[in-house]
């Protein structure tokens, strides 16, 4: 049996999906990039690999994608997340047309064709505070766990207005509102209601068109999703694997590469397995 890899290394979590010759996931992993890039791209192939018992010579091409592609030393291509997030997402849900990719640090907005080709995007410039990174601040700041951000905020019956736009001052405007006696779930819909509406901003700048299809780690954050369905006023596809879609686009991209028999076997990592 032939298999393909993609591997997103991205700012905050790395991914790989290994994917069959019809294009099924059959193997997936999820690591912290943590400070050893190139580490994370390996251990995180490795990982999906043994989960699924598949021998890593069986692997024919690889893709490595996210702000760490060139770090997938035992890749054979890079690709950029954009294309990879789209390709995935045009897969998943075929009638995509736009898709918003949240992550640790970056939201992307980016318009799609049905067959999966990038027509526009738009990205936060150089500031993390429409991101995963801005939910994590607010999640220190009130000392619970991030899963437990989306479920909490729901909870919520009166909103406050966030009016901090910095990652930076997150965490003490949270805790000044702490201190104003707010409560916890109404501060933090606040907080998701702040960062649905820069990342509706950045869509409306690719145009919303349907269907939209959630990506990135925060689309686990059914607390986000809800937030940016209300600020759209459209219904957003999210699946289990949404988190993964930048690895599995990549994974379709090396399957392109298999199938038509362009197959340079990759670099193995040099693991005993
Ligand atoms: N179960 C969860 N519930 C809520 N949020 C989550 C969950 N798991 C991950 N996240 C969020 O997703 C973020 C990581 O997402 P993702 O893996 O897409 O980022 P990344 O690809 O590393 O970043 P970037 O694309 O910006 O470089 C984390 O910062 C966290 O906020
Ligand atoms: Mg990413």
């Amino acid at each position: 049996m032939a298999y393909a890899a993609g591997v997103d290394v991205g700012s905050t979590q790395t991914k790989a999906v290994i994917v069959d010759e019809e294009g099924t996931i059959v193997g997936r992993s999820l690591i912290d990039t943590g400070a050893n890039v190139i580490q994370a791209a390996e251990e995180s192939f490795l990982t999906a690999l043994r989960e699924h018992g598949i021998d890593e010579e069986e692997v024919e091409y690889v893709v490595g994608t996210g702000y760490g592609r060139y770090r997938v030393t035992f890749g054979n291509t890079q690709v950029t997340e954009i294309s990879c997030h789209g390709r995935g997402a045009v897969h998943l849900f075929p009638n995509t047309r736009t898709v918003v990719d949240m992550g640790g640090q970056d939201t992307k907005a980016i318009s799609v064709s049905a067959d999966g080709e990038i027509v526009d995007f738009c990205m936060n410039d150089k500031c993390a505070a429409g991101t995963g990174r801005f939910l994590g601040a607010a999640a220190a700041a009130l000392d619970i766990p991030i899963d437990d951000l989306g479920p909490v905020s729901l909870r919520s019956t009166k909103p406050i207005k966030i009016s901090t736009t910095c990652t930076v001052f997150a965490e003490s405007e949270v805790l000044a509102w702490i201190g104003k006696g707010k409560k916890i779930e109404d501060i933090l819909w606040g907080v998701h209601k702040s960062i649905a509406s820069r990342s509706a901003g950045l869509m409306r700048r690719v145009g919303i068109n349907d269907e939209i299809t959630f990506t990135g780690g925060v689309s686990r954050n059914l607390g986000m999703v809800k937030a940016l369905e209300d600020r759209i006023e459209k219904p957003l596809n999210i699946s289990d694997d949404c988190h993964y879609m930048g690895a599995l686009g990549a994974a379709l991209f090396a399957l392109d590469n298999v199938l038509s028999g362009r197959t340079p076997i990759h670099t193995t990592t040099g693991a005993t397995t």
